[in-house]
């Protein structure tokens, strides 16, 4: 069967928990791509560890355990924040290397740390601070690269390279300085003999028009581009987290992993989305939007026939129910984001009332978005109910100069279903 890529919708692994890996990376591996990212919790910020998943469709997903989990104490001890992990391996020893950003809760102590594992998905083990020059480098967000070479890299806010020593555990050369102030969240990649990097504008957990810049060597001159999504889309209201090669039937694609943050709920209602970027002239760009898609072909999934579920509340406990039949497939909830969204829970019970899967769903979205907000995991064919209930609240974040964002109001806004077969709509 033809996988699909569902972007901006929880995922779920293999054991049918929700996909928890923010500010993530893919490493391939063989065939197999591993996630590595950020485990959240769903009522604060601070470090709950790096979790690591294995898929070799985007689809099915393997939870592999937690790479690196809370330490005891130190740069990723209790109270401290761990964000961005990105892992690279040394083209020397063979060892996985994990690089991330440590802070304290209030981001003023930021700071690189360092991992390492021989094995891509075994346990990390925490090894102190990344040096450069003997000093640890404090900056907060941060991104690696790996050139056609083997060399990595380190990136990070405002724009500083550096590259990493053979062994991927030190910084050794600053081979770009400043090339992005303002910018946060960099991404790398190098296509026809060019480098891109992306970064975000400063603005939290929110999203912003996202941009790039190109040179012909690493260490520049670094050439400002402009946007890579259409402008006010909001980088198709995603942050830009990685870049990575994505194996299709047409060949190796530069694939983009953006973050759909979800502030505080981060652990169940902030997704992924990954999108094909196009290189043309010296430029780049995602050149539209897919909520799902194959990445065997780029094709886009075509949306099935919508039954109408109309629900709108912004009431806690207000909810909308549908029986369905699925012959072994899955069910679709559509609805309407704005920015007077807030949270619902979906829940599917079978025919015994039994919860076979649930998820939040935020509905927030600072630009309207309509379209898919649920897609369940494959259900065994059988009688199932569909509910979805309005948790009256939302998400909200504050900026370190006191600036809020997030959304006006509570709304849950549905306007259908789809499930593989048969469904009969029935009122709470
Ligand atoms: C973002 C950054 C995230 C996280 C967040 C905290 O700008 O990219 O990684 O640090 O701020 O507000």
């Amino acid at each position: 069967m033809e996988r699909v890529i569902w972007n901006g919708v929880p995922w779920f692994d293999r054991d049918g928990n929700v996909v928890n890996a923010h500010g993530a990376c893919i490493v391939r591996e063989g065939d197999v791509y591993y996630l590595f990212g950020e485990y959240k919790t769903n009522d604060e910020n601070r470090y709950n560890g790096f979790s690591c998943y294995s898929t070799r469709d985007f689809e099915d997903w393997k939870f592999e355990g937690m790479a690196l989990s809370a330490e005891a104490g130190g740069l990723l001890g209790p109270g401290r924040i761990g964000e961005r992990v990105k892992v690279v391996k040394s083209a020397v020893t063979g060892k996985y290397v994990m690089l991330m950003h440590t802070d304290d809760l209030n981001y003023s102590d930021p700071c690189i740390g360092v991992a390492v594992c021989d094995t891509i998905n075994g346990s990390y083990t925490f090894a102190g601070p990344l040096l450069y020059k003997g000093e640890k480098v404090r900056k907060w967000d941060m991104g690696t690269f790996v050139d056609e070479d083997g060399t990595a890299y380190l990136l990070t806010h405002e724009g500083n390279i550096y590259r990493l020593n053979a062994e991927c555990t030190e910084a050794e050369e600053l081979v770009a300085e400043n090339i992005a102030p303002g910018g946060e969240s960099p991404a790398m990649c190098r296509y026809g003999g060019k480098y891109y990097i992306m970064f975000s504008q400063k603005t939290s957990w929110e999203r912003n028009d996202n941009y790039y810049l190109t040179a012909d060597n690493i260490a520049g001159p670094w050439v400002m581009k402009g946007l890579f999504c259409p402008e006010g889309s909001l980088t198709y209201n995603t942050q830009c987290s990685y870049i990575f090669d994505c194996q299709t039937a047409e060949g190796s694609i530069k694939m983009y992993l953006g973050d759909r943050w979800s502030y505080p709920r981060q652990a169940s209602a902030a997704t992924l989305v990954m999108l094909p970027l196009a290189f043309e002239g010296g430029n780049m760009r995602i050149s539209r939007y897919m909520q799902a898609w194959r990445p065997a072909d780029g094709s886009e999934w075509r949306e099935p026939c919508i039954r109408p579920l109309a629900f709108c509340s912004d009431v806690k406990g207000e909810g909308r129910q549908a029986e369905f039949c699925v012959s072994g497939g899955r069910v679709y909830l559509f609805g309407a984001a704005s920015d007077e969204g807030g949270y619902c829970r979906v829940e599917i019970r079978n025919s015994e009332g039994r919860a076979v899967n649930e998820a939040v769903i935020d509905f927030y979205s600072a630009v309207p978005m309509k379209g898919l907000r649920y897609v369940s995991p494959e259900l065994k064919s059988g009688e199932y109910t569909l509910c979805v209930t309005a948790l009256g609240e939302s998400g909200e974040w504050f900026q370190k100069d006191g600036t809020r964002f997030g959304s006006k109001g509570r709304r849950v806004d549905i306007y259908g279903f789809a499930a593989e077969l048969d469904s009969i709509e029935k009122d709470c």
